[in-house]
């Protein structure tokens, strides 16, 4: 082997290494070990005897999925700061054969088995937002929190298991399906979380099957045909109502704690308290309360427009009723931001750049999320 032929081998090595690094977004694994890289070869350009032309070829696991572009971008950025030698990357992009895919897909499911939240080597938090009325917050409250979460790094996840009422596609700003990976689908990963909600069907022959009388099944299959990788924390937006959502909810994942979300009002607060006694019925731990529409700011003074005292008497009575402290976690303030801008496809608590945004509302959902991890 002569010097040159040496040089370009230990390039395509360490590029190699590099793209080791280079995740699938939606698969959650690396680009080499998915077998999506296969061929690196790297050649001293002919033009410019110092720089080295190098050629990837990379198997995309479906025809113009929607995340080659940002795959592609992670290969040539890795390519690109090679250090020590100028690489001129040239990426050349197919996709898998049938066979490989089919392959692909059998070993990620036999690793992944049914319901990835139910081994005992989980080590996902799942918090189930709940309440006993509509219109008090979960959805907002679940949005809010999930943004949170992911913008304080931790991997998140949310299932919109309002299948009637679902909001969550909006709230992202979500308008594109799951992609399908041979039967396996892939979260929609938004604002940095990963999303799946019914409502991204809408239209497709899957939204047919899915509101048949499956739909009672909607939870299991949101759990079991979804590639969910291994999030650090899963939201679950609950219809309102104490019912049989939430009984499913204790089945499918027995880890799942709920969160229970009221307004000041009395009212709301009564049937709030009935959604927590569901954890008398079924073993499900309940973390906490979280009071919505507190107060509104107007010149300084805060506003109690519903009232107050909710979110306490909640947490009271529960507290008494579990024979647990079952505290009141936050207390948050009625915004027009947070419906405007929310409606508008970005959860208010982030700023237009994906970061926490440096606003008080921000600041108390990320109080409320380091409590609910660190509980
Ligand atoms: N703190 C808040 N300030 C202002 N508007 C809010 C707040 N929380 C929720 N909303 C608005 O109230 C309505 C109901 O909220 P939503 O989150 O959908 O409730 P739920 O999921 O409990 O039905 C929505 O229009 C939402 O934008
Ligand atoms: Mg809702």
């Amino acid at each position: 082997m002569t010097d040159a032929d040496e040089r370009t081998r230990a390039i395509e090595g360490d590029v190699l290494d590099r793209l080791a690094r280079v995740i699938d977004p939606e698969l959650g694994r690396s680009v080499t070990d998915l077998g999506m890289i296969t061929g690196v070869k790297a050649r001293p350009s002919k033009d410019h005897p110092d720089e080295v032309d190098l050629t990837v070829h990379v198997e995309l696991t479906i025809a113009g999925c929607p995340l080659s572009r940002t795959i592609t971008d992670q290969i040539t950025g890795a390519v690109a700061s090679y250090p020590g030698a100028h690489l001129t990357p040239h990426i050349e992009v197919s996709t898998m054969s049938a066979d490989k895919l089919a392959d692909l897909v059998a070993s990620l499911k036999a690793e992944r088995r049914r319901n990835p939240f139910t081994k005992d080597t989980s080590r996902t938090r799942i918090f189930a937002i709940a309440s006993g009325k509509g219109g008090v917050g979960k959805s907002s409250v679940t949005a809010n929190l999930a943004a949170t979460l992911a913008a304080l790094g931790y991997n998140t996840a949310v299932i919109d298991a309002d299948i009637y009422g679902f909001s969550q596609p909006t709230l992202f700003g979500v308008h594109q399906q799951p992609t399908n990976v041979d039967g396996m689908l892939m979260p929609v990963v938004a604002w940095g979380v990963k999303l799946i909600s019914i409502g991204m069907f809408a239209g497709s022959e899957r939204a047919i099957l899915w509101r048949g009388p499956r739909l009672q099944r909607s939870l299991d299959q949101f759990l079991s045909d979804v590639w969910w990788g291994e999030p650090d924390v899963l939201l679950l937006d609950m219809a309102p109502g104490t019912g049989d959502m939430a009984i499913s909810v204790a089945q499918a994942l027995p880890n799942a704690e709920l969160v229970i979300v009221t307004t000041p009002q009395i009212g709301a607060s009564q049937v709030a308290v009935r959604a927590g006694l569901v954890a008398l019925q079924v073993p499900m731990r309940v973390c906490g309360v979280v009071e919505n529409m507190s107060w509104f700011e107007h010149r300084g003074e805060r506003l109690r427009i519903f009232g107050e005292g909710g979110g306490r008497r909640v947490s009271e009575q529960l507290t008494t009723a579990l024979g647990v402290d079952v505290p009141l976690l936050a207390q948050l303030p009625l915004e027009t931001d947070i419906r405007e801008i929310g409606e508008s496809g970005r959860p208010v608590v982030l700023d237009q750049s994906g970061a926490l945004a440096d606003t008080p509302l921000a600041s108390e959902f990320a109080s409320l999320a380091r409590r609910l991890m660190g509980c």
